[in-house]
């Protein structure tokens, strides 16, 4: 069965870390029975100087045709002028939307041989392994009205509109709560129920949802700015957080920088299942574009290295092929190879290559 794979390296360090990915791609074609067809697209600012827009038709059309998609990163200061339908991010938030990514998976695991690593104290961060499950699709990204207007007096009024409905609350709630049934079997749910309507709404369907089919995972309410203090004073309180869009983007930025760099962390973003069992989805590295260390040769490509592990796992059903590259990924770090986002004294430090270079000979070793 041949698997077909669209990259979007997109622009910063994304080209240099998917470079990285396409190399364990390829050890994974010739070790473990897998293939793929594999495509190349354009996708945010180099798609807007190239064809004019962030997200060419021609593109999503062929991101709508793959099995699965890897993403590298979109943005950077050269087209931060630029108007909002141009800007680089937009063609991430179009194959989100286009492809129905509603689902946000985002892992926040602190490697053993990482504790030292993070800005908090280790002994907090030890063990660290949490999911954070954030609306993608919906919420103020999305919702209308929007946009900036003049006002009759000169001033100007930016309107942007937080809307969601029980459908799309109940639909990522049950995400969560089915992967929290393959772990530690506790949700928290994020939200400002105390402002705001739509976190109202959030919490009566959540809470409704599991009454009526998840009685047997723990359930809790948190409001999401204690949610972002408890992350850095009592994170093992949480199993898998759910959240709307706007909180989760923060919420796993936070989450990501306890894991000791955001340079380590993948994601999955995923849609609904069709009558056929295909589904959408979309793995991209959290850390984004860096435009200050693009084209050094210095980006860490582990968490795009581990977001080709999801897609593994979640799209071509290959758990023990994940997790041989989480492994490989782990024993490295364990050796104390280190790229500079991760750099500790004593460690031996490496560029983007070069850390692929030493996974895959850790590959290879665990595949003896
Ligand atoms: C993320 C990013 C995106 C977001 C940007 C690039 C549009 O911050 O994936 O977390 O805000 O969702
Ligand atoms: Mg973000």
């Amino acid at each position: 069965m041949t698997h077909s794979l669209l990259l979007l390296p997109g622009d910063g360090i994304g080209p240099e870390v998917m470079a990285e990915t396409r190399r364990v791609l390829a050890w994974f074609t010739q070790n473990r029975n897998l293939a793929f067809a594999v495509e190349e697209d354009l996708v945010g600012g180099i798609a807007y100087e190239t064809h004019g827009t962030p997200a060419p038709d021609a593109m999503m059309a062929k991101a709508l045709a793959a099995d699965a998609v890897l993403f590298g990163a979109v943005g950077g200061p050269r087209w931060d002028k630029l108007p909002f339908r141009d800007k680089p991010e937009q063609g991430l938030l179009r194959l989100r939307k286009d492809l129905g990514l509603f689902a946000n998976l985002r892992p926040a695991l602190c490697f053993e041989a990482l504790k030292d690593a993070s800005t908090l104290k280790p002994e907090i961060v030890a063990g660290l392994d949490i999911l954070i499950v954030r609306e993608l699709t919906g919420g103020v990204y999305f919702g209308e009205p929007r946009g900036i207007e003049t006002l009759a007096d000169g001033s100007r009024r930016g309107v942007d509109t937080q809307v969601y409905t029980s459908g799309e609350i109940r639909r990522i709630a049950r995400v969560a709560f089915e992967l929290a049934r393959l772990r530690g079997r506790r949700v928290a749910s994020a939200e400002k129920s105390n402002v705001m309507h739509t976190s109202v709404l959030w919490r009566e369907e959540v809470q409704a949802l599991h009454d009526a089919e998840f009685p047997d995972v723990q359930l809790t309410h948190i409001l999401a700015d204690n949610c972002a203090m408890q992350l850095v004073r009592n994170l093992r309180q949480f199993d898998v957080i759910v959240t709307d869009n706007l909180f989760g983007d923060l919420l796993s930025d936070e989450a990501a920088q306890l894991t000791g760099s955001i340079g380590m962390l993948p994601s999955a973003s995923l849609g609904a299942r069709d009558a056929a069992g295909r589904q959408p989805a979309l793995y991209e590295p959290i850390h984004g574009s860096a435009p200050d260390i693009a084209g050094q040769g210095l980006a860490n490509p582990i968490a795009g290295l581990l977001s080709f592990a999801m897609c593994l796992r979640y799209s071509f059903g290959r758990a023990e092929d994940a997790a041989l590259l989480e492994r490989a990924v782990e024993r490295v770090l364990a050796e104390g190879y280190r790229t500079a986002d991760i750099a500790q004294p004593g460690m031996t430090k490496l560029g983007t290559a070069a850390m692929t270079s030493a996974i895959l000979k850790a590959l290879d070793k665990l595949a003896a």
